[in-house]
């Protein structure tokens, strides 16, 4: 059984969401934000963030591959599942759960741009950026943490760690 180590708790993962979904419901007021969520580790936050907002927004979901992420630029990666909700003309806001190489957003946020939303903008609960080979615009970001892989709070290693409650590093 892999050991896992706590690095942010539930407790400082919950003060800092209510901080980004006040942020949030203030630059979206009237606006009817789209929150476009990326499968599968965004589900936790999503729920998490939509729920500590205080204006309505709509929810829709997109699955990347994660296959050959950060080889060849981003040529690589595919759509797993498609969006639902016409994107023209809306104010997008993609929720991430973890920007590590930034190749999977930078290859979303051209793929949504052709689609000419209103206004398209990412809100990141995790940031590596020491990691980053491309460079991507984060307008919302919870916590920068340091090059170590990390599990729980919708994140996974290997599809299991994802229900742990508090952001994790898993010990050998
Ligand atoms: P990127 O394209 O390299 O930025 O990869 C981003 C995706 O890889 C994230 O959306 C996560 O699903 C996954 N990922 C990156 N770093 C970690 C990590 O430390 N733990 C779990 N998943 C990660
Ligand atoms: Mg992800």
């Amino acid at each position: 059984m892999d050991k896992t180590k706590i690095i942010i708790t539930r407790e400082e993962i919950a003060r800092r969401v209510a901080e980004l979904a006040a942020e949030i419901s203030r630059d979206y007021k009237n606006k009817n934000p789209l929150l476009v969520g990326i499968l599968k580790g965004s589900f936790v936050f999503m729920s998490d963030l939509v729920r500590a907002m205080n204006i309505p927004a709509e929810i829709d979901f997109i699955r990347l591959s994660s296959y050959g992420r950060c080889t060849e630029s981003s040529g690589k990666i595919r759509i797993m599942k498609r969006l639902e909700t016409p994107i023209k003309g809306r104010h997008v806001l993609v929720v991430e759960d973890i920007v590590d190489s930034g190749c999977s957003l930078s290859y979303l946020l051209d793929f949504m741009r052709l689609r000419k939303p209103a206004s398209l903008k990412v809100c990141a609960l995790f940031d590596k950026p020491s990691r980053r080979k491309v460079d991507v615009p984060i307008d919302y970001v919870g916590f920068q943490i340091p090059d170590a892989f990390v599990v729980g709070y919708g994140l996974d290693f290997g599809e299991k760690f994802r229900h742990l409650p508090d952001l994790c590093i898993l010990e050998e």
